[in-house]
């Protein structure tokens, strides 16, 4: 019988996750296309400006059934025209795959779409919990002037869809007006 440390830790301050079976993925404005409205000063920017970056603990092997994974998502601040930087946003591949979120730095948006697309929005803080139900799209937008850093769990077998998003997109988008985050319909 032995008592072992575990190979994972977590900073609470930022959300870091240190040992193994972790990936990285960082995430530039020019992979971005067809995210923002404003096609002109998506132009203007730097296309090599990272927007966001994405680290996960995967125990086990992506598609398993019955795993977990962990992992956090940092988002700089910034906007592109009036819209904020933001994720692109997905569907899970397995609609009713649900995932948890939790806001650890800066302040945010998880914006919401159901398969009828209403979209609706929670406010994303230190400490504030999400259950984000399978079915339902997700994105996490920083409406702050500091870093958006949130953690998340998700089964290891949800999958990504981003086609939906990426021909369709959401049915409102958050814009700063008059120094404020608003909700605009789309259309
Ligand atoms: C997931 C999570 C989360 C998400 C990142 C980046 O299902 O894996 O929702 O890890 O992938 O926050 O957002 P995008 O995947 O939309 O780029
Ligand atoms: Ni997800």
């Amino acid at each position: 019988l032995s008592i072992i440390d575990t190979a994972n830790t977590i900073d609470y301050s930022n959300g870091e996750i240190k040992g193994e079976s972790l990936i990285n993925a960082t995430k530039y404005l020019k992979e971005l296309p067809n995210i923002f409205e404003d096609q002109q000063s998506f132009e203007n920017t730097d296309p090599n400006k990272i927007i966001y970056e994405v680290q996960a603990f995967l125990p086990v092997k992506e598609g398993l059934e019955g795993g977990l994974f962990f992992g956090k998502t940092i988002i700089y601040p910034g906007k592109i025209g009036d819209e904020y930087f933001m994720t692109k946003g997905h569907f899970h591949e397995k609609p009713d795959r649900g995932e948890f979120y939790w806001g650890i730095q800066g302040e945010g948006i998880l914006l919401l779409m159901d398969k009828n697309r209403n979209t609706w929005a929670e406010k994303m803080y230190p400490g504030s919990l999400h259950y984000i139900n399978g079915h339902i799209a997700h994105r996490t937008i920083n409406i702050g002037e500091s870093i958006l850093s949130f953690g998340a769990c998700w089964p290891s077998d949800a999958g990504h869809n981003y086609q939906e998003i990426m021909d369709n997109g959401f049915s409102a988008r958050l814009k700063e007006i008059k120094g404020k985050p608003q909700l605009i319909p789309v259309r």
